[in-house]
């Protein structure tokens, strides 16, 4: 095997290692050999992953050529309680011991109901994540949160349990489609924003196709993943950075599936979200008008706006009210201070939200009667 293919990188997280570069795989393949004694092992994915992943998987792991299967129905509704109830119940069927090493193969439901599912049974049993959409890759699997969804809300129950590695291959997004790439693109764009100015120039000429140029850029988002939750593993400062964007942009997803029309995905909402909230950065904390205007330009360019009426702004800011972040009176936003540098815990009145919605639903209008807005 070339040196080039065997080549891997291992960033650390908060509690956890993420393995980076074309060697990634073969990094959980030698982890697999250096455990001693007789380890049970089961993957965990959903009928897409499990059909399109799990080959290219076994190819570079043949540890888990024998291991167990555990197929979950795609989609958000595998993140219940009734699925860990089936999944619990396997695991005991099967003998599972406290030895046992369950690797999740998947987007974030897969290891966000993987993650859960290993840090309860037995009271903890050791998990992998090997993330195969990009939101997994740059976001999902990486920092030890784990959970599952109850009575419609989102991630209700769940803890913080930490994998043993989180193993990154790129690859495995060849069969992902073109809208859950933009998906978790968004959250990439965020972490340029927030973190890196360079990060954010290099996403900007990226050809969104090849997956070999889009590669860095993936491992780069992963690592600025790492750095933050690193600082901040119980999510109780620093780690607000990663929410630009998500204030408004939860309450936007949650709307988009109260109406009649197609609901949005995260990363969709999310870049809403972001326009709105580089607005609110440029009117309070000095974000520069140049790069507000590129912000939006390249947000608006890449992913289809979402065309709310105006009277609708007081339904969004009641579900904001509802979001568990988000202290009584006034909102607690994320906003930058320039492309690169984000500043927490800035207070946003109700008021002030209801004009960058306004905003938002002007320029989606300007733009489908392809008008400048001034
Ligand atoms: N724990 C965290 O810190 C964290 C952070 C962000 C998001 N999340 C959670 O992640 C979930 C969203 O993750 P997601 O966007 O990956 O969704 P997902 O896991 O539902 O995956 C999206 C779709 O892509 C399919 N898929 C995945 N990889 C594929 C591949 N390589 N080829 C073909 N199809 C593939 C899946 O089967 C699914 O249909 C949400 O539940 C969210 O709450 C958790
Ligand atoms: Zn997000």
């Amino acid at each position: 095997m070339s040196a080039a293919r065997t080549e891997v990188r291992e960033v650390w997280a908060n509690g956890h290692p993420v393995y980076l570069g074309p060697g990634s795989l073969a990094a959980l393949q030698q982890r697999l050999d250096g455990i001693d004694g007789d380890v049970l092992h089961l993957v965990l994915g959903d009928s897409n992953t499990l059909r399109h992943c799990l080959p290219e998987l076994l190819r570079h792991v043949p540890a888990l050529r024998e291991a167990e299967l555990i197929e979950v129905p795609p989609g958000e509704a595998s993140k219940d309680i009734r699925v860990c109830s089936d999944i619990w119940r396997h695991l005991l069927e099967r003998g599972a011991d406290r030895q046992a090493l369950l690797v999740c193969l998947g987007g974030g439901v897969v290891t966000d109901l993987g993650g859960f599912v290993a840090g309860t049974y037995k009271r903890g049993i050791r998990f992998v994540n090997v993330p195969t959409s990009l939101m997994g890759m740059v976001d999902a699997a990486i920092g030890g949160k784990t959970g599952v969804d109850l009575a419609g809300v989102k991630n209700m129950v769940g803890l913080f349990h930490d994998p043993l590695a989180v193993h990154v291959h790129v690859p495995f997004l060849r069969t992902l489609g073109k809208r859950e790439l933009l998906n978790g693109l968004a959250e990439m764009i965020k972490h340029g924003l927030v973190a890196d100015a360079d990060h954010w120039e290099a996403i900007l000429q990226a050809p969104l196709h090849d997956l070999d140029a889009l590669t860095p850029l993936i491992e780069r988002s992963a690592e600025i993943k790492c750095a933050v939750v690193k600082e901040d593993p119980l999510d109780l400062g620093h780690r607000k950075v990663l929410n630009f964007g998500h204030t408004i942009g939860h309450a936007i997803e949650a709307h988009s599936w109260e109406g009649a029309g197609r609901g949005l995905l995260h990363g969709e909402a999310v870049a809403a979200g972001m326009i709105c909230a580089a607005w609110l950065s440029w009117r309070r904390d000095g974000l520069p008008r140049e790069e507000l205007d590129r912000i939006t330009d390249h947000l608006l360019g890449l992913y289809k706006p979402y065309p709310f009426a105006a009277a609708d702004a007081h339904r969004l800011i009641e579900l904001m009210r509802h979001d568990k972040k988000n202290a009584e009176g006034s909102f607690r936003f994320t906003l930058l201070h320039r492309i690169g540098e984000a500043v927490v815990d800035q207070r946003i009145t109700p008021a002030q939200v209801k004009e960058a919605l306004e905003h938002y639903h002007d320029l989606v209008r300007h733009r489908a009667q392809g008008e400048e807005v001034p």
